[in-house]
């Protein structure tokens, strides 16, 4: 259908073709069953891409990147537009008409774009007031907050403190977006003493996570460095990256704005590489800039992105290139052996072999019984704990001689992407997970192993309890 559509749309001036993309899907919400008919045919839904992140669940990992909807007016369309969650945003607490037109341009051999918009949206009030008709939505949705262009750079912290009070209810998380390059010295305030300040702040107006987008500009020592300081301060994770000012990666570039899609893909990967090395397993990783396939899908993931995103190749391809990379992550899965997305998150980042078994476990096949009578499991078990556990959080240990039941889905909704173990009860010296453990789990966001005892059943289960009051 899009093969259809996109050379009309083509053939129009890129901003004018989004603005009708965006009336058109904003309207067929009041057509129910051209949504249910899209859902069905692009919407990828399969357990082995379940994941539970920050308590949300992500059906399948592929999301709209920031710029896609900055109004949030097409949040009902993203369903049928085959995306597990999106971003919304930029949003200015003021609401902005942005940087002159025309400030997107197509580079249509290359295919990327170069957009110079400069958060143009409706502002804060009037975003929130849409998102209240909405939220819950039924994917997570972020929002990307941006500074007034009008604020001074010493009053930028207040513009970020203001969006995330007014949006803390009617959003799943926050991604701080100070790496654009169409806000006058936005990119500046990339630096660690700004960023610091800035996530310790918005951390006591909300629970909810908050997540740090970064430029695929920056020198990577300061976007690694930038990125842990971020995190030290409270952020629950990071998104590389936004648009390139590299004009050299086009024939024909405009000399403003930001550049997106196939071009941006190496240096994005790059960055994000550099940023996973450090922070897997301590924060959670989102991966966006020219994802264009299931193979750069895959790639990403297996270098530590639980999430990815894209927006370029979506504006080339439609919604068949979403339900080709859901599918295509399955096939890639498959291949390798992996039973869970988890199984595949980090691998080539990290030397974490998780046993398949295991794996199975989150997706609910597997018949515990059996395993852990299975000999060669106990040995493998010991063997990874020896070799890569013990410097990780143990949370406690098994027998647990039933199969499946309602406590153990509990625990696997709840671990979301961490890594589930079964053990025996030769592991008993480990001390019940307690309080400070959970907390950690909960600070740190990542792939944990975790060891559940049935002596510990009750301890674990009001620990859930406890963790779940504390991030509602
Ligand atoms: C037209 C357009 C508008 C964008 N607006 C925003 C924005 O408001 N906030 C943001 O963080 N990123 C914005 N981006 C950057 C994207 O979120 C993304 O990081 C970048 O385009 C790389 O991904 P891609 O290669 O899949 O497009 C925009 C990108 C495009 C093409």
């Amino acid at each position: 259908m899009y093969k259809t559509l996109k050379p009309l749309l083509f053939k129009i001036d890129p901003e004018t073709a989004h603005h009708l993309a965006e009336v058109t899907l904003s309207t067929a919400r009041r057509c129910p069953l051209f949504f249910n008919w899209m859902t069905n045919r692009y919407f990828i839904d399969n357990p082995k891409l379940h994941q539970r992140i920050w308590g949300l669940d992500f059906i399948n990992p592929v999301g709209t990147a920031g710029g896609f909807d900055k109004n949030g007016k097409m949040i009902q369309a993203l369903p049928s537009l085959g995306f597990g969650w999106g971003e919304l945003g930029a949003v200015t607490p003021r609401p902005q008409t942005g940087n002159e037109k025309p400030r997107v341009w197509r580079h249509i051999e290359e295919e990327a774009l170069q957009n110079a918009f400069g958060f143009n949206n409706d502002g804060v009030v009037v975003i929130a007031n849409r998102l209240n008709k909405i939220y819950p939505f039924v994917l997570p949705l972020a929002m990307n907050i941006g500074k007034n262009k009008t604020t001074p750079d010493e009053e930028a912290i207040n513009d970020y403190k203001i969006l995330v009070e007014r949006l803390k209810d009617k959003i799943d998380f926050f991604v701080v977006n100070v790496s654009s390059p169409n806000t006058p010295n936005l990119r500046k305030l990339l630096n660690e003493e700004f960023i610091g300040g800035l996530f310790k702040e918005l951390k006591t107006i909300t629970q909810k996570p908050i997540l740090i987008k970064l430029s695929p500009d920056m020198d990577l020592d300061l976007a690694v460095n930038v990125a842990k300081i971020a995190v030290q301060n409270g952020a629950n994770g990071v998104v590389a990256t936004n648009t390139t000012v590299d004009y050299s990666l086009v024939k024909n570039p405009q000399n403003r704005g930001g550049i997106s899609g196939k071009v941006l893909k190496e240096k994005s990967y790059k960055m994000f590489v550099a940023i996973a090395k450090e922070l897997f397993g301590k924060t959670t990783l989102i991966s966006v800039g020219g994802i264009d396939s299931a193979e750069e899908a895959y790639k990403r993931i297996k270098a530590g992105a639980s999430l990815i995103q894209l927006f370029t190749a979506f504006i080339y391809n439609g919604p068949e290139l979403i339900k080709e990379i859901n599918e295509g992550i399955l096939e890639l899965m498959e291949k390798d052996g992996y039973h869970h997305i988890s199984e595949a998150i980090g691998v080539d980042i990290q030397n974490i072999k998780i046993p398949n078994k295991f794996a199975q476990l989150l997706t609910g096949d597997i018949d515990l019984k059996k395993l852990l009578k299975d000999k060669n499991v106990q040995k493998n078990i010991k063997k990874e704990i020896l070799k890569n556990i013990l410097n990780e959080i143990v949370v406690s240990l098994i027998p647990h001689h039933g199969s499946k039941d309602n406590w153990d889905s509990e625990i696997i909704n709840y671990l979301g992407n961490c890594v589930f173990w079964v053990a025996s009860g030769e592991h008993r010296r480990y001390k019940h997970p307690s309080r400070k453990v959970f907390k950690e789990i909960k600070s740190r966001e990542g792939r944990y192993v975790v060891w559940v005892n049935k002596r510990y059943k009750f301890i674990l289960r009001n620990e859930i309890k406890w963790h779940y009051e504390d991030i509602s």
